[in-house]
């Protein structure tokens, strides 16, 4: 009788660990197909080892630990979010959703130099994230900074979700374009994709600073 919520809680807790902290784990072991090439010897050795060849086989895909960004409000605003950034064909995506702003309401939001949120009106990110020394636009409209993002927009329950692109950002390589540790604003007003080097988006009322979390203890 009690044994049930017991062993759904053991499960839940089982999947919430395996959804982050085991992939490197995972990743390591798969470095030794060790399956193909005793068959391919002829060994008849039972896989004892079989506790790792699993998930060596499942996960397989990209041991990369999760880019994030949460975004908490400047003073006097009540803005908070939380981005995901993920390295795409030609840029860095992010999704994720903002909260708390005006229904209806559009926003500059883009990626600045210094992901630093300690001044009261995020002033200590600095200006648009520009390592080419671009003039300010549109992504997929000319020249803009690495930085410049599209405006996001509430709905009416001031709610953004947010689904923008990068372009020409890169994700934890090192590289000049390299997104890692800046900062994220979220203005006030709308980009108007034009005026130098803003966009004239006015004040800042979220701010939040792009991070790795890495893998879990267990
Ligand atoms: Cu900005
Ligand atoms: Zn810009």
């Amino acid at each position: 009788m009690r044994t049930i919520p017991m062993t759904l809680l053991a499960a839940s807790m089982a999947l919430a660990l395996a959804a982050c902290g085991d992939r490197q784990d995972d990743a390591g072991a798969s470095t030794t197909p060790s399956t193909d090439a005793a068959t391919a010897a002829g060994a008849v050795t039972p896989p004892a080892d079989a506790s790792q060849a699993p998930g060596a086989t499942d996960m397989t895909t990209t041991p990369a630990p999760h880019t994030v960004a949460v975004l908490s409000a400047t003073e006097g605003n009540a803005v908070t979010g939380e981005l995901a950034f993920e390295a795409v064909d030609g840029g860095v995506a992010i999704t994720g959703q903002i909260n708390g702003l005006a229904p209806g309401s559009e926003h500059g939001f883009h990626v600045h130099e210094t992901g630093d949120c300690s001044a009261p009106d995020g002033s200590s990110a600095g200006g648009h994230f520009n390592p080419a020394g671009a003039a300010h636009g549109r992504v997929g409209a000319g020249e803009h900074h690495v930085g410049d993002s599209d405006n996001v927009t509430a709905d009416d329950t001031g709610v953004a979700v947010v689904n923008a692109r990068l372009e020409g950002a890169t994700l934890a390589d090192g590289a000049p374009s390299d997104v890692l540790g800046r900062g994220v604003i979220v203005h006030a007003d709308p980009d108007d994709y034009a005026t130098q080097p803003t966009g004239n988006a006015g004040a800042r009322l979220a701010c939040g600073v792009i991070s790795q979390t890495g893998a879990q203890a267990r």
